[in-house]
């Protein structure tokens, strides 16, 4: 039966996101927002889980008190570092006399592909699938009933660390709440931010949070590369930290509010206001001096991105870039982006949905809106291949019964 109340809960390094939506007839409609600062994460790896529970909570009770709901269960967006995406083949024998391909053939051929030798205490968390094809011709999505001797598969796996996944299946289980499915943060937010289009052409996704580059190629509506970057918006807060002698959070705030990724667009004469690291003590610094820490940071994560964009070899068959996550609010990150990755970029807003909640529109709530958008195409609303990792049905709820306090082997 399908639920009338979707959660989606983004655990990422800087902040925990939840989201509760109400499924309509022709969708959803957002009815609570969370939002509660994450201190047991690094490089989106829970590192501390009394700390991540102590987040989640906050982050669930909010949303919990803004829908007027309670919530049992939850869509988990998983990332970090031991995040890996890898691309398999695999090919089946068609057995019927007539060459039909029936539903067995296809499960042997998917078989055949995820049959491989996973890096030890590593478990598959996606198996994303990229087309078929019969004979070697050409490619399809559904090769059901097809008359021919031979298919083969293209998928793309998604690996996580069975402990960094079972660490945060933990936490959001220890807060009283079953987890219904992961998701890898990256496909979650193209959910968010990209269109049908886009991913049948041909795009590529960041999302730029504050541990991680979460980076994701679409093609033909399917994922054919994924990877993440250990390097995300906090290195540019701890450049200026260190680079300026401000403290963290005058780093954060002056990146916030004055940073832009251009320093000669901003007057030579500028000068900002700070308060020096230890001291306190009120002084001033050329404006441009921010900027130049900012931009070299930023070059830096993009030069990385491009490492990848180079292994693509496809680039004529990009629509461009989609920055998300909150990194990609970041003034002139953007255009940098199209001049350092040579094609289109934009920044990715969580695409129209009903709310009136305005914490909905901002590209770092892009993974947990995303969350819900993946969990409908899971319950067979809405558009998208679905594919996807769900864990078994969750039981129960935080006001008593069980949960699943392992993770089971998915396949
Ligand atoms: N207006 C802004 N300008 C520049 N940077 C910003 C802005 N708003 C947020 N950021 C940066 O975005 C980062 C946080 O992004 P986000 O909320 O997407 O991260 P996260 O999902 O918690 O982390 P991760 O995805 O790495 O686990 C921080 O580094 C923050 O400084
Ligand atoms: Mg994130």
């Amino acid at each position: 039966m399908r639920k009338r109340t979707l959660v989606g809960v983004d655990v990422g390094t800087t902040k925990i996101c939840s989201v509760i939506a109400r499924i309509q007839e022709d969708g959803f409609r957002v009815s609570g927002v969370g939002v509660a600062p994450s201190t047991g994460l690094k490089k989106g790896v829970v590192v501390n889980l009394t700390e991540t529970i102590d987040s989640v909570t906050r982050s669930l009770d909010q949303a919990e008190r803004d829908a007027r709901v309670g919530v049992d269960s939850v869509y988990v967006s998983v990332g970090g570092i031991y995040v890996q995406g890898l691309n398999r083949s695999g090919k089946a024998e068609i057995r019927s006399k007539t060459g039909e391909i029936d539903k067995e053939d296809i499960s042997r051929a998917l078989a055949d592909a995820k049959s491989i030798q996973l890096p030890r205490h590593y478990e598959i968390i996606h198996m994303l699938t990229q087309g078929f094809t019969v004979d070697g011709q050409e490619h399809t999505k559904d090769p059901l009933g097809l008359v021919g001797r031979r298919l083969s598969v293209n998928l793309h796996l998604v690996l996580n660390a069975g402990a960094a996944l079972q660490n945060v299946v933990n936490a959001v289980n220890k807060v009283g709440v079953g987890v219904n499915g992961v998701v890898m943060q990256q496909l979650a937010s193209a959910e968010a931010v990209l269109s049908e289009d886009e991913k049948e052409l041909g795009v590529i996704l960041l999302d730029i949070g504050g541990g991680t580059t979460d980076f994701a190629f679409y093609r033909l509506g399917s994922v054919w590369e994924s990877a993440v970057l250990p390097i995300g918006g906090d290195l540019i807060t701890k450049d200026i930290a260190i680079e300026l002698r401000v403290s963290l959070e005058e780093a954060e705030r002056l990146k916030k509010e004055h940073g832009t990724v251009f320093p000669e667009r901003v007057d030579s004469e500028a000068v900002l206001e700070i308060r020096e690291i230890g001291t306190g003590r009120a002084r001033t610094l050329p404006y441009r001096d921010l900027c130049q820490v900012i931009q070299a940071r930023c070059r830096e994560i993009l030069s990385e991105v491009q490492t990848l964009v180079d292994r693509i070899h496809r680039k004529e068959m990009l629509t461009g870039v989609v920055l998300t996550g909150g990194g990609a609010l970041l003034d002139g990150l953007a255009e940098q982006a199209e001049e350092i990755l040579q094609m289109p970029a934009r920044v990715g807003y969580p695409m129209p949905m009903e709310s009136d909640r305005e914490l909905a529109f901002d590209p770092s709530h892009a993974t947990a809106l995303g969350l819900i958008r993946y969990a409908l195409d899971m319950h067979g609303v809405g558009s998208g291949n679905g594919a996807g990792t769900m864990l078994p049905e969750a039981s129960k709820s935080r006001r008593g019964g069980l949960m699943n306090w392992f993770l089971r082997k998915i396949t």
